[in-house]
């Protein structure tokens, strides 16, 4: 059902380093009836009402502003830690090598604002659980996340299902 995504997915071998098959998505975003159906299907798959669409810096931002204008919800931005001109709260997240840090506004959620995760694509999970922590901190309540491309070797969308939070991607 999903194949005419996956076809619009190409694979770049050894990106960022030698080893790494990357997935890119900047071949669907320049496909229009691609990203038509991209963010159809991550509205359709919305469960009920959301306040709010959180979108991980910077593939994330744009398909969570894509899906949030035809829920009526509005977008908060998950970015790296640094870039965020107002007082912010942060939390940090393993790399393969390393560590990160991403930070929202500490504004920039009423408690108990229902938020839905958006982002381009799942590996570890370690981002995306970094940004369910941080929403709950905040007071949000996080039950569900959408990505675009989940990499189910690397076990992020289990990792995340065990947090209690209602997995969907488009593309495995
Ligand atoms: C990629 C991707 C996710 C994250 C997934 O972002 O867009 O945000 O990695 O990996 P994980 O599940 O193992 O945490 P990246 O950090 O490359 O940032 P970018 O979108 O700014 O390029
Ligand atoms: N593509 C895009 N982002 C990523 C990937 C990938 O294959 N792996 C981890 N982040």
């Amino acid at each position: 059902m999903n194949d005419d995504l996956t076809a619009l997915i190409r694979t770049i071998p050894d990106f960022p380093k030698p080893g790494i098959a990357f997935r890119d998505i900047t071949t669907l975003l320049l496909s229009p009836a691609g990203l038509a159906a991209t963010v159809e299907r991550l509205v359709l798959a919305t469960r009920g009402r959301v306040d709010l669409v959180a979108g991980i810096e910077a593939r994330g931002f744009l398909f969570a502003a894509a899906v949030a204008v035809p829920l009526n919800a509005g977008v908060l931005l998950i970015r790296k830690d640094g870039k965020l001109p107002g007082a912010t709260i942060a939390e940090d997240y393993a790399l393969e090598y390393g560590q990160d840090r991403i930070a929202m506004h500490a504004d920039a959620c009423a408690p108990g604002a229902r938020v839905l995760l958006i982002d381009d694509l799942i590996a570890t999970g370690g981002t995306a659980r970094a940004a369910v922590r941080l929403l709950r901190k905040a007071g949000a309540v996080v039950e569900q996340a959408q990505f675009v491309v989940d990499l189910p070797d690397l076990g992020g969308a289990d990792r995340l299902r065990a947090e209690g939070i209602a997995v969907d991607a488009l593309v495995a």
